[in-house]
């Protein structure tokens, strides 16, 4: 089994990838030119990059994308490419659209010209709830999206169920609420405060400046969530899924689980800083994977309190040994 993965270089692709390997899979991943030649997260896993079969492209080019659809001829595509970061996306709305939705609409585009008997993975996101209408978010809530980023993603959504249903592809979109890791980007709040946990307690820095603590997300891990994924293309026919613990907490809970776990009091290091705070805030996330739970027989193995002393911990090993 052959699988194409978008945005191997990240998080997700990392974990994905690895756990793909571990079912036997070959990988092919699309990673961007750049002139540093950086794989993101691989850079850290020199034995695991060996095995990864990388193809220079980028999704918002077509014609790259073409030929390694021609090249690779995937079984399964997961489209994890996109300009990921909420707040960049009030600053680069234009990059955010073209990447987001331009970008999986070319894939899906060369999916359907190479590869039509094939499965793809949309990486939907829970940002497309934004505006919340339902205490607990499930795939039959009310969508309001309050970011440039959160409306991409709901385009992105449509256009995969109209793939779907135009022209008879086995197409998923998986609604992913947040999933962290000791490999999440500096720029999201919770690596931001578990670098900063480790990096005050071994006295390299003194203080951590945020923006919105009262903010809830549905946090799982990453590791628990890129199951969900190859799961949803083991199915007989192609639908959207949930993927969420069903627990919600606040950003500043997670600074104090956070600090806490090196035996700090965050209220003595954390400010807020209105840099920080977002034009239109997604201020409360939580979502109901009982249908993931049902059909895919997914399950979140991970607890909050696990993922928090996981990445502080990996922080800590991070910087103590240098
Ligand atoms: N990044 C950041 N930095 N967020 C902060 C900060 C800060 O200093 N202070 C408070 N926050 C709040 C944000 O306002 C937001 O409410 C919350 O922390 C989470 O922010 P992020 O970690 O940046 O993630 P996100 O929820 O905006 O988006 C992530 O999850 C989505 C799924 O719901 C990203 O991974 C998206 O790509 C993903 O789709």
């Amino acid at each position: 089994m052959r699988a194409l993965v978008s945005g191997i270089t990240g998080q997700d692709g990392y974990y994905l990838a690895k756990f793909l390997l571990e079912q036997g899979y070959e990988i092919h991943g699309i990673v961007r030119r750049n002139s540093q030649k950086t794989y993101g997260v691989w850079d850290g896993d020199e034995q695991g990059k060996k095995l990864i079969h990388f193809y220079y492209g980028d999704v918002t080019d077509k014609t790259s994308l073409d030929s390694i659809y021609r090249e690779v001829k995937p079984n399964m595509v997961f489209h994890l490419a996109a300009q990921s970061f909420v707040q960049e996306s009030w600053s680069n709305p234009e990059v955010t659209y073209d990447v987001n939705i331009k970008g999986t609409l070319n894939m899906l585009n060369s999916f359907r010209e190479y590869t039509p008997e094939g499965k793809f993975y949309f990486a939907c996101s829970s940002e497309i709830y934004g505006k919340v209408q339902d205490e607990i978010q499930s795939e039959s809530s009310r969508m309001w999206p309050r970011s440039p980023y959160g409306i991409s993603k709901l385009a992105a959504f449509w256009t995969c169920i109209n793939y779907r249903e135009s022209y008879n592809l086995f197409v998923c979109n998986g609604i992913l609420f947040n999933h962290e890791s000791p490999f999440r980007g500096i720029e999201f709040v919770t690596r931001k405060i578990s670098l900063a946990a480790a990096k005050i307690k071994l006295g390299l820095e003194n203080h951590l400046k945020l923006g919105n603590l009262d903010a809830k997300r549905d946090w799982g891990f990453s590791g628990d969530y890129v199951r969900a994924m190859y799961l949803m293309l083991q199915q007989d026919n192609p639908d959207d899924y949930v993927i969420a613990t069903g627990e919600t907490h606040s950003v500043g809970e997670f600074a104090e689980a956070a600090f806490r776990s090196v035996g700090l009091d965050y209220r003595n290091y954390v400010t807020t800083d209105p840099k920080y705070i977002r034009p239109a805030e997604v201020q409360y996330l939580r979502g109901d994977a009982s249908k993931a739970r049902r059909i895919l027989g997914w399950e979140p193995k991970v607890k909050f309190n696990e993922l928090v002393k996981m990445m502080v911990e990996a922080d800590l090993g991070r910087f103590s040994k240098r």
